[in-house]
């Protein structure tokens, strides 16, 4: 151990760096994308416990109906409904407002 003392440290070093990166970064404004793929997508790439697929016309068709305001609510607030249940924020509390509504806009987007 002694031998690769310095080396250690360095790691060590370098791994805090590097963690602190990962932590700090996602505290910034994330586009639509990148919330998507790191919070939504989970269930709503496959269509998990009944959501919406992305990219599905008709899984979003009647939700649409209801208006973009009533979507990014629910999305924000949390939401139950016929076929399960969606998480307040997808779960990811540490989410802006903002940021889930930017997240609502690219799975619209997608089935516009
Ligand atoms: C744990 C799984 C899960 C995650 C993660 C998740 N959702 Fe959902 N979401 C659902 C389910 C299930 C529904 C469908 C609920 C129903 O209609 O019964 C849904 C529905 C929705 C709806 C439609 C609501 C409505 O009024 O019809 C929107 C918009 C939505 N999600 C946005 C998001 C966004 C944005 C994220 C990421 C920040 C996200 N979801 C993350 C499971 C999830």
């Amino acid at each position: 151990m002694k031998k690769y003392g310095k080396t250690s440290w360095k790691l060590i070093i370098a791994a805090t760096g590097a963690l602190v990166l990962f932590y700090t970064i996602p505290s910034f404004a994330k586009d639509g994308a990148t919330v998507y793929k790191t919070v939504c997508r989970v269930c709503h790439g496959t269509g998990v416990m009944g959501a919406p697929k992305h990219g599905d016309k008709a899984g979003w068709a009647d939700r649409i109906s209801k208006g973009i305001a009533t979507l990014e609510k629910n999305a924000i607030e949390g939401f139950k409904g016929k076929k399960g249940m969606m998480p307040a924020k997808g779960g990811r509390s540490s989410l802006s407002n903002d940021e889930v509504k930017a997240a609502v806009a690219y799975m619209i987007d997608a089935v516009k």
